[in-house]
């Protein structure tokens, strides 16, 4: 499969030192915990909020958002609820790039975040400036691009797909005769690639968790734990797929967990999907794929450094004065960017997969 060129070494150190230096939120006693539970609940009322949340973020959110009515999924099923939602405030606890989904969408709504800070390194990895020369030079490509994309980068594309949808789209737009650039993980255009056959160019982004978990490690534990079974979000390294029983979205990946017979699973994927994996198959031991053995100096260590921002602490900041922490995009953007994004739910729509 053709390769875009490599991201230029610079800005890959730039994306790690932004990861290690994402601020981290302050523990809370149980008592503090109570007390901002309550305090973010009356302010949700009085806002006429939701909030839309994502696996990844820490339990303590995920827990009050479903104690909420709020909806708690992977970037498809996000993008889908808040599209659905009558709430005239959209609170999206998660990355950059899913708040400005939600806005793209959803123009009418204020749609805010407790971190605007929040980024992505797949977004990070695909500037808009040299993505944009790059597709000008392949005009006669379809252009997909992840959700994990700046609003700029969506409405340079003809697609966007998710981790839930990127095989089932690429697959369609392949038997239509169409040659894909597919941006801007370079993992899940691999795997993308290598089940429908189609002709990619792969730009060459990638996740600071996902990028760092180990084969050898992989291997190494899968010897310790000879019945277990291996899961995978398609952002890991291609070896690593290779050696995993399921691959698929953070949803796809707890339904696995669910119907899987195995009683331990070795999961690659961010370790805050735990919670919610634990829920659904509350018999099964998990175990988090080692990012690089006992003694790793890892960036993330299989959580993300920018969905750790999301605590319950900006969280109610947020509610009491969203200033500084509302998503706004340039109108001309917004709009193009809708119809890529608009494409992609109403195709997981008609197959009812959201
Ligand atoms: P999902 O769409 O599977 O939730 O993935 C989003 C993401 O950022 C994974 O790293
Ligand atoms: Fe982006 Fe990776 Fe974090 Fe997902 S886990 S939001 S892909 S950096």
């Amino acid at each position: 499969m053709a390769k875009a060129p490599e991201i230029p070494l610079q800005l890959v150190e730039e994306i790690r030192s932004k990861a290690l230096s994402a601020p981290r939120p302050r523990s809370l006693t149980p008592d503090q915990r109570d007390a901002l539970f309550e305090k973010i609940k009356s302010l949700l009322k009085q806002n006429n909020a939701v909030l839309i949340t994502h696996y990844y973020v820490d339990e303590q959110l995920q827990i009050l958002t479903d104690a909420t009515g709020g909806y708690v999924g992977d970037s498809l099923g996000m993008a889908d609820y808040g599209n659905r939602h009558p709430a005239t405030m959209l609170v999206v606890v998660g990355v950059r790039f899913m708040g400005e989904s939600a806005k793209i969408l959803n123009p009418e709504k204020r749609v805010v975040m407790p971190d605007l800070v929040a980024d992505c390194s797949l977004d990070l990895s695909c500037p808009i400036d040299s993505f944009s020369a790059f597709c000008d030079q392949h005009p006669d490509r379809t252009v997909v691009v992840y959700a994990n994309t700046s609003a700029e980068v969506k409405a340079r594309s003809d697609w966007v797909v998710t981790s839930s949808n990127a095989v089932d789209i690429v697959a369609y737009l392949h038997g239509q005769g169409e040659k894909i650039i597919f941006a801007p993980d370079r993992h899940l255009g691999n795997y993308v690639q290598k089940k429908t056959g189609a002709d990619i160019i792969n730009w060459q982004g990638f996740c600071v968790v996902h990028d760092e978990f180990k084969a050898s490690e992989l291997r190494r534990l899968m010897q310790e734990h000879p019945g277990a079974e291996v899961i995978a979000h398609p952002e890991s390294p291609t070896e690593v797929l290779a050696m995993a029983d399921a691959i698929g979205s953070t949803t796809q990946l707890i339904n696995a967990a669910k119907a899987s017979k195995a009683e331990t699973l070795i999961v690659a994927t961010d370790i805050g999907l735990f919670h919610k994996m634990h829920q659904a198959a509350p018999d099964k031991k998990l175990l988090a794929v080692p990012t690089g053995g006992d003694s790793a100096a890892c960036v993330s260590c299989a959580h993300c450094p920018w969905m750790a921002i999301n605590s319950l602490d900006n969280l109610a900041a947020v509610l009491e004065n969203s200033q500084g922490h509302e998503i706004t995009i340039e109108e001309s953007v917004r709009k193009k960017a809708m119809v890529p994004i608009q494409r992609m739910l109403e195709f997981s729509r008609s197959q009812g997969k959201v």
